[in-house]
């Protein structure tokens, strides 16, 4: 039992009384959105609201489980499924009986894209499938690229199971800051960031037969640079076997880069998915999925329900409301299992979104999009699809990027609604009307490379010495301005020269598989003399969202610990304080759960952390503290992230100081009501205004210090020195 069970662990005295308790589940009912019936069975356009069925529904929560004993079954049940031996499993796949023909096409062709539907096998026994036709002898290895790391890690612990083999032997993985691989590994399972960086330490792959760039359609930034990659290594390592493999739709395209490559299509197996729609939008998606969940877990036949969310924090509020009204509602409903699936899962956790249902209970995985198409789920018959997404956006003309909560596209939406329909018929529930389907949602995603900032990637293709970036073979090239304001970035950061050449700082800064930004901070603090304190900034920064716990029951007390850690100059430094003193309780679980921080998450800083050390040692900086001063650790950061400054404006609003764009102090941080004049912020949250979130108080003229060819001193020049008064009554938020 992990801490996090006790937090939501409902107390005795807040059990409702008898007449209470029916009113609650009058009012669940009344919120019902869904109507089930006899109609079902047929694909209905729109739901209608329950209110007039309300009796049925009612019926349906208090029957015991003898309903579905009627009701038909998924065809493959996880029973029958677990009785299936690894064999049979991997015989059943659609791959299966391609196997000679898809080995003979990888012999006669160097370069092959595969296409097949998500878990028809691509991932997990093509590279099983190479390995038995002999492309690992000779010493070389298989690897296989993931978007994901998540997937990486799990994919890999499949394969190892299926191979008999322990994982980190034959078969393992390499995600940023952890490498579970040895010299025995000949299956190696990557996240696209990964290889990219292996093209440093090994620019023709040599050390590899066959190279996948797997779930090619997801279009990351990595992989699209790896396309322009791969193709070029291709020429000169004519022994190099190279398949793109790729879900959906775009197989004649990436055809068409790859010099005409032959397609090998893989039949897809899919069932009907029968799509509703709500009749009007969802004011509040995360209250309907819950509501949405409940009646299915009600009214419908056994299967596993997959609802896509946005993200970790909106994925534990849901499991939070969830588990309680589960716990409400009591015997009266069969047992529901909640797994949530995101990128940063711990892996002890991860195991337990493949763990088969026990009979006559249903799973409900509380996922992000990561289970779109990388990761395939099995059994899954019900999908909740509100509709949204998180992105990285960024806005090449003022330089800014920020996290944003955006609608999905139609392809998207499509992908999720498949999901439902693998193995047996299914149904997807989307939270958004039909019209909303047909009329505002785009048709495809675009590639991140077109929305994101290319600092990183410019740096490491600088470091790769491919210098002109213009005419690099990009699949789709990113904005000519986003490219140009990239290599402006990076040489206002010191990293390039005025010829656009690597400097000395740059090649120490792709040391580091961090964004540029925070690569500066950490090489800064060698001048500063605090990188003790700016490696455990920067460990912390790297799971930030996930450190402070804040249970809906406790949440004043949550909150009064979180304060206990503010420090008066801004979140860096209390992120710091957070770590420091939890090393001095020597890494305490206990402490952890008293002060209200996920233990996981200060684990998991703890190894980045560790690992940013040895980096930290490769280019020959020592550790050093500068404590009990911080001023040093402030300059730091500054010198790293001297783009994102604000200044104090009117009504406690920021202005960006180079491009004037409004920002706010995001109601999480130490300095909400401080408003000091000058701020440095790490990131842009885009919620209903542009928030900056993890702030610190700096001084304007560190500006000129730290970065003197972006600055000039009349733009920082204060047009009053009094200190601004406080502004009154703000509302707060929460996220
Ligand atoms: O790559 P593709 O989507 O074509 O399929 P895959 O990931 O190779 O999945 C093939 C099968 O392996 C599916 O039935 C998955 O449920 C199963 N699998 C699993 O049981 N555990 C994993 N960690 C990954 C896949
Ligand atoms: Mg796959």
């Amino acid at each position: 039992k992990g801490e996090k069970e006790e937090y939501v662990e409902v107390d005795e005295n807040e059990k409702l009384p008898h007449s209470e308790q029916k009113k609650w589940e009058a009012e669940q009912l009344a919120s019902a959105r869904f109507q089930f019936g006899a109609k079902d069975a047929k694909a209905q356009e729109e739901y209608e609201l329950l209110l007039d069925d309300q009796i049925d529904f009612i019926q349906a929560l208090t029957m015991d489980g003898s309903k579905d004993k009627t009701s038909k079954e998924p065809e493959l049940s996880e029973a029958e499924r677990k009785r299936m031996t690894i064999e049979e499993t991997k015989k059943s796949l659609p791959v299966y009986p391609f196997k000679e023909d898809l080995i003979a096409a990888i012999k006669e062709h160097q370069i092959l894209i595969i296409e097949g539907e998500t878990g028809s096998g691509k991932t997990t026994q093509i590279p099983q499938y190479l390995v038995e036709a002999g492309f690992t002898e000779d010493k070389k290895k298989i690897g296989c690229t993931q978007p994901r790391r998540v997937a990486a890690m799990s994919v890999a612990a499949r394969v190892a199971e299926e191979m008999g083999v322990k994982l980190g032997n034959e078969v393992g993985y390499s995600i940023r800051f952890e490498d579970c691989t040895s010299e025995r590994t000949i299956l190696k399972y990557m996240t696209d960031g990964t290889l990219h960086r292996e093209f440093l330490s090994e620019p023709d792959l040599g050390s590899y037969s066959v190279m996948i760039i797997d779930e090619a359609h997801e279009r990351t930034l990595h992989t699209d640079i790896l396309f322009g990659l791969v193709k070029d290594i291709a020429r000169f390592r004519t022994d190099l076997k190279l398949l793109i493999s790729s879900a959906t739709l775009d197989a004649e395209k990436f055809s068409q880069f790859f010099d005409d490559a032959p397609i090998f299509r893989i039949p897809g197996r899919r069932y009907p998915v029968d799509i509703f729609y709500t009749k009007a939008p969802e004011a509040d998606y995360i209250d309907a999925c819950c509501v949405s969940v409940l009646q299915i877990h009600a009214t419908q036949p056994l299967g596993d329900i997959l609802v896509f969310l946005t993200g970790q924090d909106e994925i534990e509020t849901c499991q939070e409301v969830l588990a309680d009204r589960v716990k409400r509602l009591g015997s009266k409903i069969k047992e529901l299992i909640i797994i949530p699936v995101y990128a940063n899962l711990p892996s002890d956790m991860q195991a337990k979104i493949f763990e088969p249902t026990p009979p006559n209970a249903r799973k409900v995985i509380l996922a992000t999009n990561i289970a779109e198409t990388s990761l395939t789920i099995d059994n899954i018959i019900y999908v909740i699809d509100p509709g949204f997404c998180k992105q990285n956006n960024f806005n090449s003309r003022t330089g800014m990027e920020s996290l944003m909560v955006v609608p999905i596209s139609k392809a998207s939406a499509n992908q999720r609604a498949g999901r439902a329909g693998r193995t047996a018929p299914g149904k997807c529930f989307r939270l958004y009307t039909a019209w909303a389907y047909k009329h505002e949602l785009e048709d495809n995603t675009v590639p991140e490379i077109q929305r994101i900032n290319l600092g990183n990637a410019v740096l490491m293709l600088k470091a790769l010495g491919i210098n002109d970036l213009i005419h690099f073979d990009f699949l789709d090239p990113p904005p000519h301005e986003t490219l140009v304001l990239a290599l402006e970035q990076l040489y206002a950061l010191g990293a390039l020269n005025h010829h656009g050449e690597l400097t000395k700082l740059g090649r120490r800064m792709a040391e580091f598989p961090v964004d540029p930004m925070m690569g500066k901070m950490l090489l800064a603090s060698e001048k500063y003399k605090c990188s003790e304190e700016l490696v455990s900034i920067a460990a912390m920064l790297s799971v930030n969202s996930a450190i402070f716990y804040r249970p809906k029951d406790k949440i004043i007390h949550a909150d009064t610990a979180r304060k206990n850690f503010n420090h008066i100059h801004g979140d860096h430094l209390s992120l710091m304080q957070v770590y420091n003193q939890w090393v001095e309780t020597d890494y305490s679980t206990q402490w952890c759960y008293e002060n209200f921080i996920q233990y996981r998450s200060m684990k998991r800083a703890r190894d980045v952390r560790e690992q940013l050390v040895g980096l930290m040692q490769r280019v020959e900086i020592d550790m050093v503290s500068c404590l009990p001063e911080t001023t040093n650790v402030r300059k730091a950061i500054t010198a790293g992230y001297f783009y994102h400054v604000a200044r104090l404006s009117k009504g406690g609003n920021y202005k960006t100081i180079k491009h004037n764009q409004t920002v706010m102090i995001h109601p999480n941080s130490s300095l909400f009501e401080e408003l000091p004049r000058w701020v440095l912020y790490h990131e842009l949250v885009f919620t209903t205004k542009e928030y900056m979130r993890q702030v610190i108080e700096i001084e304007s003229k560190w500006l000129l210090e730290v970065a003197p060819h972006y600055y000039k001193a009349k733009e920082l020049e204060d047009s009053t020195n009094k200190k601004m008064p406080k502004v009154q009554g703000r509302a707060t938020m929460t996220e």
